[in-house]
């Protein structure tokens, strides 16, 4: 059995790596040689992002189409694996243009940065804590000299907080210092920030500071979407179906989550697409949604007409400049073709595509169900890999969808009679 320990691993060239690689896990040649294919993202600059790297992968990017926001039409790419969730953004996005489309509130790209403070020696942690926010503003002023470009910006340190909590090893004293980051996601900037102020909470309370980093749960950064879809389009049955379907992920965590999931294909997508890191909004957007118990991020109801209301409310934390949205290739097409200027205009473009999507699951789940959706596009790869090609693609496709017997042995029976025939 070949060893994993490795030295030096990191300072080989990605060529010596992946024979490496090739060796330990015995792939053929040509396997090798996928992993050194240079794509839209170059190895060179592959090998600038991460570390030991030995390849790219690649997803498919589609365009959701129809959506209207604020009054703008966009064209959203979405960076994903999954069928059918491009297709269900763009429905969605036309049944909502009926009424307007998209309109969007968000708050200003403010994270919050955290400084974990033990061991106060006997002090008073109620005291250290007075004396912190006495120095508040001395503290922002030494803080906001890390980046005086996001000062000049407009961006920079607005406020700071702190805080005593109780925990398994006693008490601590947590400072927030709150950061308004631009049109960056905010990572870099604020967990310098965080590690600068560290050593002058120290002086000022006498205590050890520990953990000094970002906080994921941007609650200073929601944002706001809300769409109408008429009820001469769904129907009436449809929209009690939605209702019935949002009240069971509010009462119920096991369905929440699968409901939260159906946003987050769409966020997540955009976020992919974009070049932006999709941890962070999956952290963020559950930790939001358990402030109260675990509770879906959409929120349904009728208006005095009877359509169908969708509203969402998450935290978006997104950037423009900075990371793999200026590096990578086709995450500055995207944002081109997205048109944004600001990442705040990206997070409100993006809460509404998770909530275009959150709306779409829960339609087709109450209409035809999820898979028929899926299966569609599933049973166009099953026919190319029964060796179809051209229009017989699509003849094959749909046939086995409408037998419901999506598989490669009846595809291949399929291929036959065709060939036959001709
Ligand atoms: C699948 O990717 C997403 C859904 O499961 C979401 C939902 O159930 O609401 C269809």
């Amino acid at each position: 059995m070949p060893s994993s320990d490795i030295s030096g691993f990191h300072r080989m060239d990605l060529r010596k790596r992946v024979e490496i690689v090739k060796k330990f896990a015995n792939l053929t040649l040509q396997e090798a040689r996928l992993l050194k294919h240079n794509s839209a993202l170059g190895l060179k600059t592959a090998d600038m992002m991460i570390e030991n790297v030995i390849g790219t992968t690649q997803v498919p990017i589609g365009i959701a189409t129809n959506f209207l926001i604020n009054g703008s039409d966009y064209l959203i790419p979405m960076a994903l694996e999954e069928p059918s969730v491009v297709a269900a953004a763009s429905n969605a996005a036309k049944l909502a243009r009926k009424k307007g489309g998209f309109t969007t509130l968000s708050d200003p790209p403010i994270m919050i940065g955290q400084i974990q403070i033990v061991g106060l020696k006997g002090r008073s942690y109620k005291h250290a804590r007075k004396h912190i926010l006495k120095n508040k503003q001395k503290l922002m002023r030494i803080t906001n000299k890390v980046d005086s470009t996001l000062v000049k910006l407009g961006g920079g340190v607005k406020d700071l907080e702190a805080r005593i909590i109780k925990t398994s090893r006693g008490k601590m004293l947590i400072v927030h210092i709150i950061v308004d980051v631009r049109d960056a996601m905010g990572a870099n900037a604020v967990n310098t920030m965080v590690e600068h102020i560290a050593p002058y909470l120290e002086r000022l309370t006498g205590g050890e500071t520990r953990l000094k980093i970002i906080s994921n749960l941007a609650t200073y950064r929601l944002a706001r979407a809300k769409a109408v879809w008429p009820s001469e389009e769904l129907g009436d049955d449809v929209i009690e179906g939605i209702l019935d379907a949002y009240a069971f992920a509010a009462a119920d965590r096991y369905r929440c989550a699968t409901h939260n999931k159906g946003v987050m294909n769409g966020v997540d997508a955009v976020a992919i697409a974009t070049g932006n890191d999709f941890r962070a909004l999956e952290a963020a957007a559950h930790c939001y949604a358990s402030a109260d118990g675990y509770k879906p991020l959409t929120k349904y109801e009728r208006n005095e007409d009877g359509d169908l209301i969708g509203t969402i409310e998450i935290p978006i934390t997104v950037g423009l400049v900075g990371g793999a949205t200026k590096t990578h290739p086709i995450a500055r097409t995207v944002v081109k073709i997205l048109g944004v200027k600001t990442a705040q205009e990206l997070a409100e473009v993006m809460a509404s595509v998770g909530l275009a999507n959150n709306f779409a699951a829960l339609r087709a789940m109450i209409k035809e169900g999820i898979q028929h959706g899926h299966m569609k596009l599933h049973a166009k790869n099953i026919a190319v890999i029964a060796g179809a090609k051209g229009k017989l693609i699509d003849r094959i496709a749909k046939k086995i969808v409408a037998e419901k017997s999506v598989n490669v042995a009846r595809a291949k029976e399929l291929m036959e009679r065709f060939r036959r025939r001709k």
